[in-house]
């Protein structure tokens, strides 16, 4: 199996917090990593590692075998990382269809470079993650759920090689959470590579191929689901205080 990214020995320091310390890890291609812990746990942290909001303190990370330590954010997005963030922020004042369109106008490759050719994109996303009936609506009149999949359309429309999904079942209810669990396999099914952070136990045991647990900004645990969530450390560490 080849792996599409790596990380070496990640350590992220926040002046004096250590939000991520020497943590290592790989993801194959076509995988779909769990990436679960506690609140404060260091995974959002992970997450910008690799798509470049954040620099390591120390350690390495590769992207299909190259180092991604001195390529920006937005030169990351060309090869092929998308996300998502967990704390959503529309463009204010565009539709839903513009929203993601910017996301088809700066993804792989540089993107689409024709706006119409963008749009067709960002609709076909938009249909894919269930928001087809809502492209014209301005994208703060969005409920929380539907601002969930138009983070997820704005990723996908960056058509990347690996996905970072930060929290895309947060606030969705039992029926919402199927929808995007269907969702994401079907993004696997494209090929894609996805690293998907999530509390909700049971989706995220239903998804993911492994599963890496992050406690206080250590790794505990990293291996299949049903071992890992058996392992004595990660039910002391997370499922003991879990919030779904
Ligand atoms: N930009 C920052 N500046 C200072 N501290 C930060 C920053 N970002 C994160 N932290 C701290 O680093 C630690 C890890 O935060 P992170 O957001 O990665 O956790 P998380 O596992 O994603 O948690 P959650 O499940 O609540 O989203 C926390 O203690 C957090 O307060
Ligand atoms: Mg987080």
């Amino acid at each position: 199996m080849t792996k599409i990214l790596q990380g070496h020995h990640l350590t992220k320091r926040f002046r004096g917090l250590v939000a991520l310390h020497d943590v290592s890890f790989e993801l194959n291609r076509g995988e779909i990593l769990g990436l679960i812990g506690p609140n404060g746990a260091g995974k959002s942290t992970l997450v910008s590692l690799i798509s470049g909001t954040l620099t390591p303190t120390s350690g390495a990370l590769t992207f299909e075998g190259r180092s991604l330590l001195k390529i920006t954010t937005h030169h990351r997005a060309h090869l092929g990382i998308g996300r998502t963030f967990q704390v959503m922020k529309p463009f204010p004042g565009l539709s839903v269809l513009d929203n993601v369109c910017v996301g088809a106008l700066f993804g792989r490759d540089g993107g689409e470079h024709r706006l119409e050719a963008a749009r067709e994109a960002a609709h076909a996303c938009l249909e894919f993650v269930g928001l087809g009936h809502r492209v014209h609506q301005r994208a703060e009149a969005l409920g929380g759920p539907d601002r969930k999949r138009l983070e997820l359309a704005k990723a996908l429309a960056m058509k990347p090689k690996l996905l970072l999904c930060d929290e895309v079942m947060a606030g969705l209810n039992h029926v919402e959470i199927e929808e995007v669990i269907e969702v994401i396999r079907k993004v696997r099914d494209q090929g894609i590579s996805i690293l998907v952070i999530e509390h909700v136990m049971k989706a995220i045991q239903s998804l993911s191929d492994r599963l890496l647990v992050l406690h206080h900004g250590e790794k505990i645990a990293d291996g299949p689901p049903r071992e890992v969530l058996a392992d004595p450390r990660v039910v002391e560490a997370y499922l003991g205080r879990r919030r779904s």
